[in-house]
């Protein structure tokens, strides 16, 4: 798709719109070799070659990137007192239009979709696709059977049905821990759920959207992009 070459630049994080116009019109930018210096020429992205003062631009029409979300930060594009998500983005992935696909409360860890293409994002979230979410929390106190069975049958909680949930309990060596599987995402939902059966949540993680798994070899806070394969996985 051919675009006006500043505004494919500006996307790019080279800065803004005007900032992509003044290279363009000192010539530091080329397209197929040719210096281009009329910032509304316009080129394709995808299958031009362009440079920027000779290096190429790596050009990403969207972004889809995988963070570790820490405690302590807010998922949320932008906020006036709080660190967000966004803020901990390293600088080559700093882009216009991100935002967090999903939310993960303050205090909840682990997978989180950070993106700039809204579609995507929609559909991972919408109640029609169904797409599991993986949940692993440390309690108070150990699951009973007659939770397990509870989740399965669908809790409800003052006006919040709950579609069925599976339950399980992780062995571990006598920490009540347990992994949740919900196909929906209401505001605080996993916490709520315990609070229904009298456990309080006091460590949640998030470790898979659909068959998209956390990768543990990121550290809180870090990111990565997602593979093509990864981004299908989310709904395979
Ligand atoms: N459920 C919660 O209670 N909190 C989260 O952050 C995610 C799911």
């Amino acid at each position: 798709m051919k675009e006006r070459l500043d505004k494919i630049l500006a996307s790019q994080n080279i800065g803004s719109r005007k900032e992509a116009g003044l290279l363009i019109r000192r010539g530091a930018v080329t397209v197929n070799g040719a210096v281009v210096k009329q910032a509304d020429s316009k080129a394709d992205g995808d299958t031009d070659e362009i440079c920027v003062n000779g290096a190429p631009l790596r050009y990403k029409r969207r972004l889809y990137l995988m963070m570790n979300k820490p405690a302590g930060v807010l998922s949320a594009a932008r906020d006036s007192r709080m660190a967000t998500v966004l803020d901990l983005l390293p600088e080559t992935f700093r882009r216009r239009g991100l935002f967090p696909a999903g939310r993960l409360d303050k205090d909840t860890c682990g997978l989180l979709i950070i993106t700039d293409d809204g579609a995507f994002a929609h559909r991972m979230l919408s109640p029609k696709s169904g797409i599991p979410k993986v949940y692993r929390a440390r309690l108070d106190a150990p699951v009973t059977d007659e939770d397990v069975l509870a989740f399965e049958a669908g809790l409800v909680i003052g006006d919040l049905h709950c579609l069925p949930a599976r339950l399980e309990r992780l062995e571990t060596d006598g920490a009540p821990w347990a992994q949740v599987t919900v196909y929906e995402g209401k505001f605080h939902q996993v916490k709520r759920m315990f609070a229904c059966r009298g456990r309080k949540v006091e460590y949640l993680e998030r470790i898979k959207i659909g068959n998209l798994a956390l990768d543990t070899r990121l550290s809180p806070g870090e990111t990565r992009e997602l593979t093509e394969q990864e981004r299908f996985a989310v709904f395979a």
